[in-house]
């Protein structure tokens, strides 16, 4: 029977449509709550023919090389699959495959959401309020930014940053700025975005930014303290993409020096660690890596990568490689 082995529990979804099939389901349920070690990667990878990772695992030569030679796929419950040693896989004729799509909306929406928190100040009132410092209405109490009429660059526009940018358009008039690897003659002509060659031409332009590349050697650290420099003093930065994009101490620096007006951010460079830098400061809002954390889509991510190890247990070819 084949071995398909979990290393974190995820949504029942796909554990149940992964017994359907008949396979011996093993779930590492010991990592609840927190990461999984290496020690029970490599074991839970002994002999399994399939590993449904989560981007809290390192899936490096060491955990693929204890599942040969069963191991046929690592099928990783998120759309990032930079905590997965590609190369290695592909090398050992392992598919490796993600979740593009299911997560779209929910992850554009909660960006969406961090943009307005941040703007109109949201978690800070909330904190006021709870505080009991709402002792008078005032003219000048908690002022925020308008996002109306402002202009949004957007880092990447794949199928996330260009939801997000719809939104921006649509629901509230916003400008569109975008930089990408080429430009989207077809997006332009229907959004009126505009093309920025490089991220340094975007810049400056924009009164926010959103990222929504994924995480490379090449986008690390993309932004940084001279990246910083050249945003408006009153722009804000936005990242629900992966923490190590952003040079987190160089961020922390600018929020503080006043080099940009605010953050917010769901993934940061040393998670779950946060720097005690960011912790201090006001003008940023944090979420805990939940931007596509509803239940709707956990879901529909779980059963993505159950179908996934399905179609290659069952001697197909996975819907979603990401080689
Ligand atoms: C979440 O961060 C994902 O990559 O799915």
């Amino acid at each position: 029977m084949a071995k398909v082995f979990v290393t974190r529990p995820i949504p029942e979804a796909g554990i149940n449509l992964l017994k359907s099939k008949g396979f011996e389901i093993v779930v590492n349920e010991a990592a609840a709550d927190r990461v999984a070690t290496k020690e029970e990667l490599i074991a839970g990878a002994a002999g399994a023919d399939a590993i449904l990772s989560v981007l809290t695992d390192n899936i490096d030569a060491d955990v693929i090389a204890a599942g040969l030679p069963a191991l046929k796929i690592v099928a990783n419950f998120a759309v990032g699959y930079d905590n997965v040693d590609v190369k290695t896989a592909k090398e050992k004729n392992i598919f490796v495959t993600n979740t593009p799509g299911v997560l779209t909306e929910t992850v554009a929406e909660h960006t969406f959401g961090l943009l307005m928190a941040i703007s109109r100040r949201i978690p800070e009132g909330d904190k006021f309020a709870r505080a009991g410092k709402y002792t008078a209405w005032g003219p000048k109490l908690l002022l925020g930014t308008d996002m109306a009429g402002k202009t949004l660059g957007i880092i990447g526009l794949g199928r996330i940053g260009s939801r997000v940018a719809h939104f921006a358009i649509r629901a509230l008039e916003m400008k569109v700025i975008y930089t990408d690897t080429k430009p989207n003659p077809e997006f332009e002509k229907e959004y009126g975005a505009v093309f920025a060659p490089t991220v340094d031409a975007l810049l400056p332009q924009a009164d926010f930014v959103s990222i929504h590349v994924p995480m490379l050697e090449s986008t690390r650290h993309l932004m940084n303290e001279a990246r910083f420099k050249l945003m408006k003093k009153s722009a804000y930065l936005i990242n629900t993409a992966r923490g190590p994009i952003v040079d987190e101490l160089a961020l922390a620096a600018a929020l503080k020096n006043g080099t940009i007006k605010g953050a917010a951010i769901d993934v940061f460079e040393f998670e779950p660690k946060i720097s005690p830098e960011l912790i201090a400061l006001d003008n940023i809002v944090m979420t805990p890596h939940t931007a596509s954390a509803s239940e709707e889509t956990r879901d529909k991510m779980a059963i993505m990568a159950a179908t996934n190890i399905i179609e290659v247990l069952e001697g197909r070819n996975p819907p979603n490689p990401v080689q």
